[in-house]
């Protein structure tokens, strides 16, 4: 790839750097916008939010870009890529009406059941009423209640009783964070099982499928705590092998891209499938459409062919002669540290200690999530701060090498996860009990 080739990557987060620091490494100039101090070192920063569509079209024209890459799902929903491609600019994403997937709820079950894609059990309902009516008149089981809308990961509520389901019910319609959301009101049935992601990338026709990774949502160890937007994840998990992400991609990613081309509203960009390991299978949560943060971190780690050239096969619609892409062998982990009272309020502004150490680790890079540089120096800037990123031949040295980084690493009220990756390791060592129980011989 010429090196003149110049990517804007919308964004400021974790993935948005992960993105910025591949496509340098695949010679692209980048520019991030709004980007933070950990994009600064990869490509140049340009102060423009990323819902501001108009203020990235003009960045887009002035800069001579030639390709724009979308993180958040924010400016997608609100019609980022309709504005661009109307303008005659090349970028990777989904469409306004494809980015439903992602955005409604409603519109993602009705996809699905037009795919035939395995999913929980539903009822839509279009008030606070009637979901309530619903609730009272069936047996007390275990359900989900979720709010149609965008909610930033919080319009879902996970109930083991009809006392908690109405509750949530009435969150939903009195809370006013979800006044947006809460059009329509969601009841689904509760699943039980494994979860794990798996994102393909596609240009509505051609499906690339992407190594398989675990998140780990919770905030504290072994899943304790309140839900966050994800405090690591790591790449790829022993939960699904081969067989199984050939199966998912035939039975829930196929069919999702066929059903989305067949309803016109061909999909294009990442498709992340949020998965439930059941006993009868592997059923779908959720869809986003847009890589995962932090899953897009260990991934893009592993990475080894261009990112760059699959996202222009994407955007030109050639995905079917382009070479799949190949990663390095082993893992890679992704431990999030947060600022004191994530997933709650934070002060910001810390300044951080011991970023160079870290990255001098083997095979760790430090990608920022929320970072500031105040006088040169580099300070907490959010909640989720930093997603500490290592690789290694194997998923514990892989561990071992992400939390050597993060043991260098400080500043007043840091904390993460130390479990990142734990259930991978287990799920290991149970494959490999049971493989020496299959191999003993017999007595
Ligand atoms: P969603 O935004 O729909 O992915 O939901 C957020 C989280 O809620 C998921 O990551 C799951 O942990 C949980 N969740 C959502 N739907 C279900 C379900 N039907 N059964 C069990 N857990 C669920
Ligand atoms: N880590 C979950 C997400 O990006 O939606």
């Amino acid at each position: 790839m010429p090196s003149s080739r110049r990517v804007l990557v919308v964004g400021n987060g974790g993935r948005e750097h992960a993105i910025a620091w591949k496509l340098a490494r695949d010679g692209a100039e980048v520019l991030i916008a709004p980007g933070n101090a950990g994009t600064a070192l990869v490509g140049e920063n340009i102060p423009v939010a990323a819902t501001d569509i108009a203020g990235l079209l003009e960045v887009a024209r002035r800069r001579e870009v030639d390709l724009t890459v979308v993180g958040p799902e924010a400016p997608l929903v609100a019609g980022i890529v309709d504005a661009f491609v109307d303008a005659g600019l090349r970028i990777f994403g989904p469409t306004k009406r494809a980015a439903q997937i992602e955005g409604s709820k409603s519109f993602c079950k009705q996809i699905m059941h037009r795919g035939d894609v395995p999913t929980a059990m539903f009822r839509e309902f279009r008030s606070a009423a009637r979901a309530r009516e619903y609730l009272e008149a069936r047996e007390d089981v275990p359900v989900v209640v979720k709010a149609d809308g965008l909610a930033a990961g919080k319009g879902v509520f996970v109930c083991s009783d009809r006392a908690a389901a109405l509750e949530a019910v009435r969150t939903l319609a009195e809370d006013p964070q979800f006044a947006a959301a809460a059009g329509s009101i969601l009841i689904e049935e509760r699943l039980d099982g494994v979860e794990v992601s798996v994102l393909a990338i596609t240009d509505g026709r051609t499906i690339v499928t992407l190594p398989p990774l675990q998140d780990h949502k919770a905030a504290h160890d072994d899943d304790e705590g309140p839900n966050t937007g994800g405090m690591g994840a790591y790449c790829p998990t022993p939960f699904v092998d081969d067989a199984l992400l050939a199966d998912i991609e035939a039975r829930i990613l196929v069919p999702t891209v066929h059903a989305m081309r067949r309803a016109k509203v061909p999909f294009q960009g990442v498709l992340y499938a949020g998965l439930m390991l059941t006993a009868q299978g592997p059923k779908v949560l959720e869809f986003n459409a847009r890589f995962g943060d932090p899953e897009c971190e260990p991934l893009l780690l592993r990475m080894e062919s261009s990112l760059l050239e699959l996202l222009d096969a994407t955007v030109d619609r050639t995905l079917e002669s382009c070479a799949p892409p190949t990663w390095q062998e082993g893992a890679a982990v992704s431990v999030v540290m947060a600022s004191e009272g994530y997933p709650g309020a934070v002060t910001k502004g810390q300044p951080i200690r011991g970023l160079e150490a870290a990255s001098a680790i083997p095979h760790a890079q430090v990608f920022h999530a929320a970072t500031r540089a105040v006088d040169g120096t580099i300070c907490a800037d959010g909640g989720r701060v930093l997603a500490v990123t290592a690789m290694g031949p194997s998923l514990a040295r892989a561990k071992l090498q992400a939390y050597s980084a993060v043991k260098e690493i400080r500043w007043a009220g840091a904390w993460c996860r130390k479990d990142i990756s734990d259930k991978g390791l287990r799920r290991e060592r149970e494959l490999l009990a049971s493989m020496a129980t299959e191999e003993a011989p017999a007595s």
